[in-house]
């Protein structure tokens, strides 16, 4: 057994990754497809689950071509994937419209509508979390709602990497991890919540079957084995939500551990052993990918996504590391221009479905280069928002992990530790959610068994950057005045929403 390997998928927002692991749980290969992202309306947004298929075959006919060996002696695959999202599919298992992502902010009015069925303590009681337009509920309300002859065809609903799973398998599952971020999910006692279902007079037929996050659901179908390359039979494990996965492989998975990850969405989260629901419902409790562990965890919603944003529409396409070496070009503070993230709307803090990127006291004075650091330290500001959430629940860290692409940048991850005032290790690009993937495919076929002790030792502790004190004292009143504005701003936001555009 130790000389096979397993393989892990990732299913972003921005690209599908997988990378090939060995019996000793090292990386041995990796493999990147990008994918398509639409916002037909601002506030909304979009995939293709076939793009999701498609770019899942090319990952893997790469990696089997380049590593014909080592594809021969492969015992297993799971998929890590964004969280939230709803794929509509007919009796067929064929899309019935776009799937209506994590970053989606259309069902405002479903959110008020469930918040009344269920009740507020009720929802944070049974399902950890209060109703948010990222879930996935709302999303089928807005469908029955607005897309009837779409929801009276739709015979089942599937998370995203789900729909990938029951394209290898033909199986309809899911598991915890990505299970409690639909609001359907009974975070207690593992089950889908019968009274939450009813309150919504949904069918509980719509929703898959349950297994556990490191159990095989199915094996790789003929036609599944034809187009990827892999072997007919090979056992599929369910995999989990990516940030779960992601923690995983930092080896998140103890109280006081934290993990920063910098992707399309920026999220602060961390281990607990009982699902302690934040009292106001303002961080997210979901369950984690070990048995009897959760996680509390914050969301900005754009972090990447608004650099990426800046990338393609303000600096005409520039690299990521062009803009981090500009940004550095520039003083702690961006001599007073501040930027707000919320060009999606904002999770953590807000819940503010409404609310719009801002940025604030720009002069006559400021370049590419002031505009540049605000954009980085307003995203870093948010994140800040959730750690401090976590800091009043009573959590107490010497270090914070970071992973996803921010992860990469060391401009970044100094600035991270300025702003968190905390020792920040980044982990490897290719120790992300896919990583975590392929873990749990090794322990659903025998490879991993003790994963729990595996984890925090495969991650290691990657080099640590510390915090700048003078810097971190400016971040610490720049951060005060940041917090400031949203506040100032957040009926506009909603005003804007009623005039229009
Ligand atoms: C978490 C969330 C995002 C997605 C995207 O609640 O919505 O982090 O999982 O990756």
């Amino acid at each position: 057994m130790t000389n096979s390997f397993v393989v892990g998928i990732d299913l972003g927002t921005s690209s599908v990754k997988a990378v090939l692991v060995d019996g000793a749980a090292r990386v041995r290969a990796w493999a990147e497809s990008p994918l398509p992202l639409f916002v037909p309306r601002a506030g909304w947004s979009e995939q293709n689950p076939e793009d999701w298929w498609s770019a899942t075959i090319e990952v893997l006919r790469e990696l089997v071509t380049n590593h014909p060996a080592e594809f021969g002696r492969v015992a297993g695959l799971a998929l890590s994937g964004q969280m939230h999202g709803a794929t509509f599919l007919d009796s067929g298992g064929s899309p019935l419209r776009p799937a209506i992502l994590w970053n989606d902010g259309r069902s405002i009015a479903e959110c008020r509508e469930i918040t009344r069925l269920v009740g507020f303590e009720q929802l944070l009681h049974t399902v950890g979390n209060p109703a948010l337009e990222g879930f996935t509920a709302p999303k089928l309300l807005w469908v029955r709602r607005h897309e009837p002859e779409i929801f009276s065809r739709t015979a089942s609903v599937l998370l995203p990497k789900d729909f990938v799973n029951m394209r290898l398998t033909g199986v309809y599952s899911t598991e915890p991890s990505d299970a409690s971020g639909t609001l359907l999910f009974d975070i207690s006692r593992g089950i889908w919540s019968e009274e939450v279902l009813t309150a919504l007079d949904l069918d509980a037929r719509l929703l898959p079957s349950l297994r556990g996050s490191s159990e095989v659901v199915g094996h790789l179908t003929g036609p599944a084995a034809a187009a990827t390359g892999l072997a007919k039979g090979l056992p599929v494990t369910s995999g989990g939500a990516d940030n779960a996965c992601a923690a995983l492989a930092a080896g998140v998975v103890a109280p006081g551990t934290i993990l920063v990850s910098i992707g399309t969405s920026g999220t602060v989260l961390s281990p607990e052993l009982r699902p302690a629901v934040e009292p106001l419902g303002r961080l997210h409790t979901f369950c984690h990918v070990l048995d009897g562990c959760w996680y509390g965890m914050g969301v900005v919603l754009s972090a990447g996504g608004s650099l990426r944003w800046f990338r393609d529409v303000v600096m005409a396409g520039a690299t990521y590391e062009a803009i981090a070496r500009e940004a550095s070009s520039a003083p702690a503070g961006s001599d007073g221009l501040v930027f707000l993230p919320y060009l999606s709307g904002e999770r953590t803090p807000h819940a503010d479905a409404q609310a719009r990127g801002v940025f604030f006291g720009l002069s006559l004075g400021h370049g590419r280069a002031h505009l540049s650091r605000a954009v980085l330290e307003g995203i870093t500001f948010a994140l800040r928002d959730s750690l401090d959430l976590l800091r009043e629940t009573g959590l107490r860290a010497a270090v914070v992990r970071a992973t996803g692409g921010g992860a990469a940048s060391a401009f970044w991850m100094q600035l991270l530790a300025d702003v968190f005032n905390l020792p920040v290790a980044a982990m490897p690009a290719e120790g992300g959610p896919a990583y975590g993937a392929a873990l749990l495919a090794g322990r659903g076929v025998g490879l991993f068994p003790r994963l729990e002790e595996l984890a925090p030792a495969a991650a290691g502790m990657p080099p640590v950057v510390s915090p700048d004190p003078a810097r971190a004292e400016i971040y610490d009143r720049l951060y005060r005045r940041y917090r400031s504005l949203y506040p100032a701003l957040a009926d506009r936001f909603k005003d804007a929403e009623a005039v229009g555009p």
